[in-house]
């Protein structure tokens, strides 16, 4: 079966580079651009991490320099999840490759249309750059197999007791992009926070070889949770999901997103409105994991050979 063609939107981030590692190193997915965006760190910072990573991989996939701000508000990044680097904890090498000179909007559009096949979008940071993608090249939605995207959640956020990180930094550009029309599938909290690596399991990926250990020194400065009380790699569920579908249940539910007021960002799912033929459900909402699988899926990813 031909791999299946995507384009990671991406803000790494130590749980944005456990995604991309795995991505790159599994032959069931085709990995044709890394587009960054400011989020957990500066934009500058997102995008040398995606050149470090790809140089440490041995990989030429392309890295574009998006978008450093949210449409209206102010970003906010967390060093103190991912360190001031936003990639604290493995020493890498000086980085030799460039990014594109192009903008990451131009490069995923030039992408997306010069692709003989669709291509998903796997969008694991805020959403701006996709957002501006589709205000500015509306013609690319057709082209776009899917969006699975880690955001939002269906009980609580991270960020304050209602909002999700990478909806909270951008909830315009989200509501952009799940009112676009262009299929979606939402892997949020509800389900990334069931997915807890523990310290033998880190352990596991650390002994598995030279990469597993770059991302099991990665995992030593993650502060999302600990290693004891278990890790969420938020991001790697969005990968599972990809390459394990059958891991996970999903189901059609009506998502909206708050853009205003001491909610703004939180992803609001009207059950109720839905039963009562009041809301279309317009969002693939990922309801549930199987917890036990993953842990083991992520492991034995990282044990296949370079
Ligand atoms: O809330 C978790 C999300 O926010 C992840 O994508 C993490 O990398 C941060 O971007
Ligand atoms: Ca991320």
């Amino acid at each position: 079966m031909k791999p299946r063609p995507i384009i990671f939107d991406t803000d790494p981030g130590i749980d944005d580079a456990t995604a991309i590692t795995i991505a790159v190193r599994n032959p069931n997915l085709d990995v044709r651009l890394l587009s960054t965006v400011g989020a957990n760190v500066e934009v500058e910072k997102t995008t040398l991490n995606a050149l470090k990573l790809t140089e440490f991989l041995g990989v030429e996939i392309p890295v574009a320099k998006g978008c450093g701000e949210p449409l209206m508000r102010k970003l906010r990044p967390c060093p103190e999840i991912h360190g001031i680097t936003g990639m604290d904890g493995y020493d890498f090498p000086p980085v030799k490759r460039k990014p594109l000179e192009k903008h990451a909007v131009e490069a995923m559009r030039n992408m997306i249309m010069e692709s003989e096949e669709k291509i998903t979008l796997v969008v694991i940071g805020t959403h701006t750059n996709i957002a501006i993608l589709f205000k500015m090249y509306p013609e690319v939605k057709e082209r776009i197999e899917e969006i699975v995207t880690m955001g939002g959640g269906l009980a609580g956020g991270n960020t304050n007791s209602s909002a999700e990180f990478n909806i909270y930094n951008d909830p315009h550009a989200a509501a952009i992009v799940f009112n676009s029309g262009v299929p979606v599938t939402m892997l949020g909290l509800n389900v990334t926070n069931e997915a807890r690596l523990y310290r033998d399991d880190a352990e596991a990926i650390d002994a598995s070889g030279r990469v597993g250990h770059m991302i099991y020194s990665l995992l030593n400065h993650y502060r999302d949770a600990f290693m004891d009380g278990g890790l969420r790699i938020h991001d790697s569920v969005a990968v599972a999901y990809l390459l394990r579908p059958d891991m996970f249940k999903t189901q059609m539910l009506p998502v909206e997103i708050a853009t205003e007021g001491p909610a703004a960002g939180t992803t609001v799912c009207d059950f109720r409105a839905m039963q009562r033929g009041e809301k279309e459900a317009n969002i693939k909402v990922v309801t549930e994991i199987d917890s036990a699988a993953y842990v083991q899926w992520i492991i034995e990813e990282f044990r296949r050979e370079d």
